[in-house]
Order: structure tokens, then sequence, then C-alpha cells
């Protein structure tokens, strides 16, 4: 039997921020971003969250897959993409806002100890949680507004290690009820105020609460141009900031990708 996601109480709930919002569900798909993607790129720009119970070729930062796992014909993970027109001052810092805002629903009270590694990963424990990839298609040149799309990946039941950078995590760890269309409807309204708020003021309302959950801060990291330093947090713009034998570093998310050094032996 398919998954009831609640597509018109998540339509609901959502038209008063989001006026003309569509809720659209698919059994399978390439990737629910690249479909947004395209779908601005053809001058649909009106607010879509589109949902994936199978995504063929999800995709994550910096050009790397995204498998989804399945689980007895439920969808043991959740991948949605939610595209809208924006026009922030300032762009920095959207995905830390998402993550947080992913983070404060998931885990909203810090008990299950659900981190932010910089720039866009939800870990739990050392294990990947989840993932979020931002993309935007310009609408007009010169124009301040463009169309974004935010795409969340969120491992809801078990999946196996196989193939991953990093070990995986699931939500049912500590959820053991978790389904993914009860995720999303948790998580949907809470991030849309959040991307609005976003809008309104940029990352530094932010910033606390990403500090609250950041799992590099006061750590070594490596970065992939083989710089090595100690992480001191993000600043107000959600650059990462690396203290290195040459000085402070500033890291803008495009670019490298950051692990945890391995702790000396
Ligand atoms: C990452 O970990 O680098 C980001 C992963 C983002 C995955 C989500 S799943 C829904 C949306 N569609 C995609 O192809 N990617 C994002």
């Amino acid at each position: 039997m398919p998954a009831p996601w609640f597509e018109d109480e998540i339509a609901e709930a959502l038209a008063p921020l989001l006026p003309g919002l569509a809720v659209e569900v698919v059994a399978e798909i390439d990737s629910t971003s690249s479909e947004l993607m395209r779908r601005a790129r053809d001058g649909r720009r009106a607010p879509v969250l589109l949902v994936a119970e199978r995504q063929t070729a999800g995709r994550g930062r910096l050009g790397r897959l995204w498998e989804s796992a399945q689980d007895a014909g439920q969808p043991a993970s959740l991948t949605f993409s939610l595209g809208l027109p924006l026009a922030p001052r300032d762009w920095s810092g959207l995905s830390l806002a998402v993550g947080v805002s992913v983070a404060d629903s998931l885990d909203p009270a810090r008990t299950a100890g659900l981190a932010l590694k910089w720039p866009n990963d939800l870990w739990v424990r050392e294990c990947k949680l989840g993932g979020i990839l931002i993309e935007t298609a310009l609408l007009q040149p010169e124009e301040a507004e463009r169309y974004l799309v935010v795409g969340i990946g969120l491992n809801i039941g078990p999946r196996e290690g196989d193939g991953l950078r990093t070990p995986p995590a699931w939500l049912q760890q500590w959820q053991p009820e978790a389904s993914a269309p009860a995720v999303l409807r948790e998580l949907i309204v809470p991030l849309v105020r959040d991307i609005r708020l976003f809008d309104e003021r940029g990352f530094v309302p932010f910033a606390p609460r990403f500090a609250a959950r950041d799992l590099l801060r006061g750590r070594e990291v490596v970065l992939t141009d083989g710089t090595e330093g100690r992480c001191e947090g993000v600043g107000w713009g959600g650059e990462l900031l690396v203290r290195t034998p040459a000085g402070l570093k500033t890291i803008t998310s495009a670019e490298v990708s950051v692990r945890p050094a391995a702790p000396a032996p």
C-alpha cells in the first residue's frame, strides 16, 4: 500500500507562508532537485514541494551521488526538494540555516546529539543522518530574485554503509516509530518559516542555533586542499573559521569539503 504523505494537510499548512504552493509526491524520479531545476530553467517558477519515494540519480554536494535506502516497499529515506523564488540580500549561510531548521525539528531538546557538520550534513555520533543540497537558478539577468531549490535527504530506516564515505545513521535509531511521511509533516512548516526568516535577516539569527550543534568547533580538521588546522566555529555569514599555522582561514562552502582529522595515534 502506498504511504500516505499528508499532501493536503501540508499544502493547507503552507498556503499562508507560500501562496500558490503545489505539493507533489511521485513514486520514482531521477532526482527531485534535478527536476525542479529543469522546471525553473523552463520558466516554471511557482513554489513546489516535490517528494520522491525513490530517486534513481539522487545528487549530493560536490557532484557526489545520494543513494536512498528502500525497506520492504516503504521509503526508508525521506527525499524531497522545495523550490521557491527568493531574494535575500546575502545568500551566505543558507545551507547552514536549513540544517539548523531540520536538526531543531528532528531533535528539538538536543537529546539525540544531532550535530551539524559544516556546511550541510546532519550527523549523529560520527555517522551521517542526512544532507542538504542548495541550488539556485537565475530568473532574470541582473535581478536579485532567484529560484531556490532546497534538496534534503534523510535516512529514516536502517541502511547499509557499504560504499558510503561516512557510516550512516538513521532516525529510527532514536525514534523507532519514525516514517518518512511523518517526518516530512513535522519539519516542513518550520523549514519554510526558517527560509522566510533567512530571507529577511540572513544567517545572523541562525548563528547561535548552529553553534549549539557545531560538530567541528574545537576539532582538528583537514581541508581538501591539504590545509590543516583547528576549527573555531562559523562566522556571522556562515563561513568556516579554521586556525592554521599561517593564521585564521575563512572557508566558504564552495571552496572545500572538510572532515574531522584522524585522532593522533
Ligand atoms: C549531500 O549530502 O551532499 C547532500 C544530499 C542531498 C540529497 C537530497 S535527496 C533530495 C534532493 N534530490 C537530490 O538529488 N538531492 C537532494
